[in-house]
């Protein structure tokens, strides 16, 4: 027998509860950034020191942060099913928590690549400053899709989707595109569950969504006993 395929799309309330910022919350991080300086190429070309550095605090910030309960509980998941996690998160802690299926979106804090090749990915778990330059002598980004660009991995994500049996979304404010749009190529049919405490989705949307207003280390441990004890 098969197991079940269970696609889960985090977004950075997934990361809240091990201690990292969210985007649109109350002090979140484009509370206190503009993102068209931070996360946007002409904000890189414009000002790279300010955009690096604003990379390397967050790349910092990770090497002190543990996965919480509701990353552990998702890895857990895989004794039962076949998991893919799709996540907007740049943090390793999908990962760190032990999932073996994890697309990153929109990029990852310990990647970067160069700036002429989109491409050419190294690990790096360091600060990156201006004039750290790959093996061709181009310049190094972080491994961020910033605004405007496009998302490489958005095809493999739909794909995924569209083979889900469960689809769990946890941690989104869902107004991110094309990330938000993943809904939307489900099945429709499946059961969907969203668990944010201030969910930015109404069930009468999705007649099969059953919307679970915890956080993600209260909510996605109760969810994740229940599909197990179905
Ligand atoms: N547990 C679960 N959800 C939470 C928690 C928590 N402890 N705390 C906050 N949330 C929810 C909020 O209610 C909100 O719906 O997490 C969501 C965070 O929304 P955003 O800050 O907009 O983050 P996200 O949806 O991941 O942003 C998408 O925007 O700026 C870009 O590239 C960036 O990947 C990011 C994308």
């Amino acid at each position: 027998m098969p197991k079940q395929k269970i696609v889960v799309l985090t977004g950075a309330g997934m990361s809240a509860e091990s201690g990292l910022k969210t985007f649109r919350d109350e002090n979140g991080l484009w509370e206190g950034h503009d993102l068209m300086q931070v996360a946007t190429p002409e904000g890189f070309a414009r000002n790279p020191e300010l955009v690096l550095e604003f990379y390397n605090q967050r790349r910092r910030q990770l090497l002190d942060v543990s996965p919480n309960k509701g990353h552990l509980a998702l890895a857990k998941l895989e004794q039962a099913f076949d998991v893919s996690i799709i996540t907007q998160n740049v943090d390793n802690l999908h990962e760190q928590a032990g999932s073996s299926h994890v697309v990153h979106l929109h990029g990852e804090l310990f990647k970067v690549r160069s700036t002429m090749d989109k491409n050419h990915i190294l690990d790096w778990k360091k600060d990156l400053i201006f004039g750290d330059l790959d093996d061709k002598g181009h310049q190094l980004r972080p491994h961020i899709v910033w605004f405007g660009e496009m998302v490489p991995m958005l095809e493999t994500a739909t794909e995924i989707t569209q083979q889900a049996d469960i689809l769990i979304i946890v941690g989104t404010s869902m107004q991110v595109y094309p990330a938000a749009s993943l809904i939307h190529y489900a099945p429709a049919q499946i059961p969907m569950y969203f668990v944010d405490p201030k969910p930015n989705i109404r069930s009468a949307d999705f007649y099969n969504l059953t919307v679970i207003p915890k956080t993600a280390a209260e909510g996605v441990p109760l969810l994740v006993n229940e599909l197990f004890n179905n």
